[in-house]
């Protein structure tokens, strides 16, 4: 199996917390710049300096995603300085149905779109004519399991990882013979800031560095769809082709509601 060069300069957005920060510490080393990309700045500083530590350079981008010119200029500058090899677009958030609601709200499905799909594909489009140029890159997309099958407490949030899923999947069609590579991963339950907004059962939830040295072995082997826990990542796969009926009565198990409190916090 061809494996790929370890990535030297990465561009993580969704960097401050979870995921994003353990794929941060991972790619972190001597010789590799990172752009680390979030809206808290403590938490994003303090990335940043666990990576310093471990001989990485660091640029720090204070961005909502959803700002996506002030974010693309970031990413050209970067890029100008150090060609982004990598790209991985991670930030998201988990909204849904709320205790005591019986589906999420408007508002909160527009966002989770906006932050969790269309930021993401703005952000591919920043760094994209770049790779193209060079001619070579790699572009990860955090999905999620949601992404193949659909979660009746957080319809958009599992609208916006099928998206990318499918997005991810075009894409790496589209650019077959440019030596971009494109791979989706599609988590689990993973222990992160996130997980505490799901009020519910988390059945095979791993650590965010589990997660992440998952990703990022996908990544090297050039993975598709990077799918874990490999359990539920098959049954999740063939779970659409399925009689609906067959569909939904597995899927009307545990139920969850998100907090709002904690969904709301940003
Ligand atoms: N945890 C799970 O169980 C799980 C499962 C499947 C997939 N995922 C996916 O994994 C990815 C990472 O999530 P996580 O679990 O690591 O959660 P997390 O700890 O809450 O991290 C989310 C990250 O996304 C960033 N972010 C959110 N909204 C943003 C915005 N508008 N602009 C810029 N940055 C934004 C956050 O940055 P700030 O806090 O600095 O704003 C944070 O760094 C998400 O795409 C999520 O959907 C997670």
């Amino acid at each position: 199996m061809h494996h790929a060069p370890p990535p030297r300069a990465i561009a993580i957005t969704g960097a401050s917390s979870g995921i994003g920060a353990a794929l941060a510490r991972r790619l972190a080393g001597p010789g590799s710049s990172l752009a680390l990309i979030g809206r808290d700045a403590v938490r994003l500083e303090r990335v940043a300096g666990e990576c310093r530590s471990r001989g990485a350079s660091c640029r720090v981008g204070r961005f909502d995603v959803r700002d996506t010119g002030p974010l693309s200029s970031f990413l050209d500058s970067f890029d100008r300085e150090q060609p982004i090899d990598t790209f991985i677009s991670n930030a998201g958030i988990l909204d849904g149905r709320h205790a005591n609601q019986v589906v999420e709200g408007g508002d909160a499905a527009r966002r989770v779109l906006e932050i969790n799909l269309l930021a993401a594909v703005d952000a591919v489009n920043a760094v994209l004519p770049g790779m193209r140029r060079r001619g070579r890159g790699g572009i990860v997309l955090v999905a999620s399991l949601a992404a193949l099958v659909p979660l009746p407490d957080a319809p958009a949030y599992s609208a916006s990882k099928a998206g990318l899923l499918s997005y991810g999947l075009a894409l790496r069609d589209a650019l077959v013979g440019e030596n971009i590579k494109v791979v989706v991963a599609c988590p689990g339950y993973v222990s992160t800031a996130m997980a505490d907004v799901h009020i519910g059962s988390r059945p095979g939830e791993i650590s965010a560095d589990a997660a992440a040295a998952l990703i990022l072995r996908g990544l090297g082997r050039d993975q598709p769809v990077i799918g874990f826990p490999t359990g539920p990542f098959w049954v999740t796969r063939f779970s659409l082709l399925v009689p609906e009926f067959l569909r939904r009565r597995g899927m009307s198990g545990p139920r969850f509601h998100v907090d709002r409190a904690a969904a709301a916090r940003d």
